[in-house]
């Protein structure tokens, strides 16, 4: 049995003011019994973000990292750095990141190998345009991501990756995917994993999904067999995230 994993991603919002009250009211709130539970913050906010859920089960994320050791990569934050402060998750290959700083996805699969280098665990990010869904190359394109996202990696280090299917038509937008349509993509993710790795590696990694995830269609996205939480967005900025994680 896979274990729920839902996790907020505040984006570029909350100053530090403002990420210790959100993260001081979702603390108190959010139960951590039946799900792993965390908040992806900006850089600023790690540190006391991290200091406001200390002693709880609440884990903290980063939203990016650079995929060298150190150097000079002047603005970039190294893994190093991000575990020091307290950072259990890092997202990975946002399509956020895919759009406006160019990420390709060989620079997803240095951070991926960064990242559970440092020994930290990556949030992986896939997802289609409206305009690949409509062309029909919808999974084609997901599988690119994942193969490539994954290349290099064994199988005792690819189980630990989580998997997040954001179709970027669905993030931002109010526009849910289906439960059916976020499950076909999903599981077909899955496949490509065992495709790559066999049926153990499969079985285990957990994949979830995001793109407008809201405390009303939450339940019936995450209760789908392939689908093992979420990537939450704008109702991760809100107490509406705890429904979301009590769905
Ligand atoms: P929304 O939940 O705001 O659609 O954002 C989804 C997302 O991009 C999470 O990473």
């Amino acid at each position: 049995m896979r274990r729920k994993i839902i996790a907020g991603n505040w984006k570029m919002n909350k100053t530090p003011a403002e990420a210790v009250s959100l993260a001081e009211m979702l603390r108190d709130r959010v139960n951590t019994d039946n799900a792993d539970v965390v908040f992806c913050v900006p850089a600023i906010d790690i540190i006391p973000v991290a200091e406001v859920v200390k002693g709880t089960n609440i884990a903290i994320g980063a939203e990016n990292v650079h995929y060298e050791e150190s150097g000079a990569y002047t603005g970039e934050i190294s893994a190093l750095m991000l575990k020091e402060a307290g950072v259990k998750y890092v997202i990975a290959g946002h399509s956020e990141r895919r759009e406006y700083f160019g990420e390709t996805n060989t620079m997803v699969n240095k951070k991926v190998k960064k990242i559970l280098e440092h020994g930290m665990i990556p949030i992986m990010c896939c997802g289609e345009t409206l305009e690949q869904r409509e062309m029909g190359i919808t999974l084609e394109h997901i599988r690119i991501q994942i193969k490539k996202g994954l290349y290099g990696l064994t199988a005792d280090d690819a189980e630990k990756v989580i998997i997040a299917y954001e179709p970027i038509w669905a993030i931002g937008t109010g526009k849910t995917a289906t439960s059916g349509q976020a499950q076909e993509v999903c599981a077909a993710i899955r496949k490509t994993v065992e495709e790559i790795y066999g049926s153990k590696t499969a079985e285990k990694i957990r994949i979830q999904y995001g793109g407008s995830v809201n405390a009303k269609n939450a339940a019936e996205l995450f209760s789908m067999p392939d689908i093992d939480g979420g990537l939450v967005g704008g109702a991760s900025l809100k107490e509406e995230f705890e429904k979301i994680v009590n769905y």
